[in-house]
C-alpha cells in the first residue's frame, strides 16, 4: 500500500491529484497495426508527457517483422509524433527511447516468446520495472489462444513468486458470438486471474461518456425526471462519415452490429439507464451495468425493430465515395451491414414503457455520437394551438463527440406582442467552460490499467450478456434478405426511418 493512501486524513475515493503507476512494462502485441500506431503509442506518449508514468516505465513492442529495438523506436518516435494530442517534446520522446525493446517473432514461435520472457525479467534488473507488466493484445481474436497459450507456457501470464503484478488488456471485439465469447472468456480466465483481466471499449474511457454520471448523479436536476414519467424515447446515434477504409479483413463478416452497437453503444445505454451505484467503485458500478443489460428486451417482431443497411455509392463532403461492396477486399455479393438500428426495451420499473432507440453506421453525413433523451410532451398546454405549432418535446443530447457537450432544448416566447412558442437551445461546451483538454479515450484506458483500476472496462459477465441481446438479432438477419442499400452521405437506409414512424416518432437529425 502506497503511503498516501495510509494517510487517515485522505479519502482514498479522493482522484483529485494524478495518479501515477507502480514501475512497469507494457508489452504490445501486433504494434505494428493501425490501432498501436494511431492510439496505443501516441497515449504512451501523452501520458509521459503529462508526467504520468513511473520512473521504471519500458515500453515493448511485438512483431512479425525483422526490426532491432532502433527501428522500432523510429516508428513509435513517428506514430507519437503525428498521433499525440499534446504537445511532442524530443526529451520527453528521449526519455522514453531509452526504454523501449523490440521482440521480433510470429505468435508461434516460442524462441521468440522465450526471448520475450527473459527480456522482462531482464528489463526488471536494468530499469527497476518491479516485474511488472500488461499486456496489450492489439491483435484479431483468431491469435489470441496461441498468444495466451505462449504466456501461459513461459510463465509470464504469473508473477506470483515476485509479488509483482501481471495484467492482460483485451480490445474488442469479444468473440462474435455468446458462444464464441464464453469460450474467449474462459480461455483468459485459464491463464490469468479476473481481475487481471481489462476488456477494453474506448467508449467508456471518452470523457463525455463519464460526464453522463456526473450529470446524472452529481445533479439534483436531472435524476427525478430521468423515468418514463418524463421521459418518452431515448436515442443513441454513433454515426460515421468514413467508410471501411482498409479493414475490410476485419470488418466483412463483422459489420456494424458486432463492431458498435454489441459494445459501444450498450455501453451507452446501460450508463444512460442504470440506477445509481452506492459509490464508483468498478464492482459497484458493474452491479448497476448489469441489472439494465439483464433486463434489456429485444422486440418480439424483429422484421419491424431491426434494421440493417449497407452503403451504396455517393456524394460526401462534395466528393464522390464508393459503395460498400466497391470497397478493396469486400466480397462481391457481400451482406454485411455499414448499419444497424434497433428498439431495445428496459424492463424496469423505472424505463417500463420507453424505447430505447439505437443506431450506427459509416458513409453517414457526418462523425457524430450522441445520446439523446426526448421528454414526454406537457400533458395540457394553455396556449392557442397556432402559438405552439414549432414547439418539440423537449429534449437533453449528451453530445459525445464532436463538439463535446450537452443541449437542453426547450420552448420559449418569441419576442414581440404574441405568445408564440418556439424551440430554443441551451449549450454547455467542454471547450468553453474548461480550459484543459479532455484526454484521449485510449490515455485514460491505458492508465487505468497500469494503475489496476478497472472501474471503466466491462466484465465478462456483461459482455455475455451483450451478446444475449444482439445473437437474435445475428440469426434474424442471417436467415433474410440482403440489407437494405442506403446512398452514402444519407442516414442510413430508409427502414431506419419507418421503424421510427411506426412508432409515431422520428429520428433526431445531429
Ligand atoms: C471502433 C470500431 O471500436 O470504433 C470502428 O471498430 C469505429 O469501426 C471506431 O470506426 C470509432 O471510434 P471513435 O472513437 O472514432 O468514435
Amino acid at each position: 500500500m502506497s503511503r498516501l493512501s495510509q494517510n487517515p486524513l485522505r479519502d482514498p475515493r479522493d482522484r483529485r491529484l494524478p495518479r501515477v503507476p507502480e514501475p512497469c512494462a507494457l508489452v504490445v502485441f501486433g504494434v505494428t497495426g493501425d490501432l498501436a500506431r494511431k492510439k496505443l503509442i501516441p497515449a504512451v506518449y501523452d501520458l509521459a508527457n503529462r508526467g504520468l508514468l513511473p520512473p521504471g516505465f519500458v515500453l515493448m513492442g511485438f512483431a512479425r517483422r525483422d526490426w532491432g529495438d532502433g527501428d522500432f523506436e523510429q516508428v513509435a518516435r513517428e506514430a507519437a509524433k503525428q498521433g499525440a494530442r499534446t504537445e511532442f517534446r524530443d526529451e520527453v520522446w528521449q526519455r522514453l527511447a531509452e526504454a523501449t525493446k523490440f521482440i521480433p517473432g510470429s505468435f508461434d514461435d516460442d524462441q521468440a516468446f522465450d526471448q520475450l520472457a527473459q527480456s522482462l525479467k531482464d528489463l526488471d534488473a536494468s530499469h527497476g520495472t518491479g516485474g511488472n507488466a500488461a499486456f496489450y493484445l492489439s491483435i484479431p481474436p483468431s491469435a489470441f489462444p496461441t498468444v495466451l497459450k505462449q504466456m501461459e507456457r513461459t510463465g509470464m501470464a504469473n508473477n506470483v513468486e515476485t509479488n509483482s503484478w501481471r495484467r492482460v488488456v483485451v480490445e474488442k471485439p469479444f468473440g462474435h458470438d455468446l458462444a464464441s465469447a464464453i469460450e474467449l472468456n474462459k480461455l483468459v480466465d485459464d491463464v490469468f486471474t479476473a481481475q487481471d483481466v481489462f476488456r477494453i471499449d474506448h467508449y467508456l474511457g471518452k470523457e463525455t461518456v463519464q460526464n453522463l454520471l456526473a450529470l446524472r448523479f452529481a445533479n439534483e436536476l436531472f435524476e427525478p425526471i430521468w423515468n418514463s414519467h418524463h421521459i418518452d424515447s431515448v436515442q443513441i446515434t454513433m454515426a460515421e462519415d468514413v467508410g471501411i477504409g482498409s479493414r475490410a479483413g476485419f470488418y466483412e463478416g463483422t459489420g456494424a452490429a458486432r463492431d458498435v452497437l454489441q459494445n459501444h453503444l450498450l455501453q451507452l445505454l446501460a450508463l444512460t439507464a442504470m440506477d445509481e451505484p452506492v459509490n464508483f467503485d468498478a464492482a459497484e458500478l458493474r452491479t448497476e451495468k448489469r441489472k439494465v443489460l439483464g433486463a434489456t428486451q429485444l422486440p418480439k417482431d424483429l422484421a419491424r425493430y431491426a434494421v440493417r443497411g449497407q452503403y451504396d455509392q455517393g456524394w460526401l463532403a462534395g466528393e464522390r465515395v464508393k459503395g460498400y461492396l466497391a470497397e478493396e477486399g469486400v466480397a462481391p455479393k457481400s451482406r454485411t451491414e455499414t448499419f444497424a438500428a434497433v428498439r431495445l426495451d428496459v424492463d424496469t420499473r423505472r424505463w417500463a414503457g420507453v424505447p430505447f432507440y439505437l443506431r450506427t453506421g459509416k458513409r453517414l453525413p457526418r462523425r457524430v455520437t450522441e445520446i439523446g433523451i426526448i421528454f414526454r410532451k406537457p400533458p395540457f398546454l394553455p396556449f392557442a394551438h397556432s402559438d405552439t405549432e414549432e414547439l418539440g418535446a423537449n429534449q437533453l443530447v449528451v453530445r459525445v463527440q464532436p463538439d463535446e457537450g450537452l443541449t437542453l432544448r426547450f420552448g420559449s416566447k418569441v419576442p414581440g406582442t404574441t405568445m408564440e412558442v418556439r424551440d430554443v437551445a441551451m449549450d454547455f461546451l467542454y471547450g468553453e467552460a474548461f480550459t484543459e483538454n479532455s484526454p484521449e479515450a485510449y490515455e485514460r484506458l491505458l492508465l487505468d490499467v497500469l494503475l489496476g483500476d478497472a472501474s471503466l472496462f466491462p466484465q465478462n459477465e456483461e459482455v455475455e450478456q451483450s451478446w444475449r441481446i444482439i445473437d437474435p438479432i445475428e440469426e434474424f438477419w442471417a436467415s433474410g434478405r440482403r440489407p437494405e442499400l442506403y446512398r452514402a452521405g444519407e442516414w442510413g437506409p430508409r427502414g431506419a426511418d419507418e421503424m421510427l414512424a411506426r412508432d409515431g416518432r422520428t429520428w433526431r437529425r445531429p
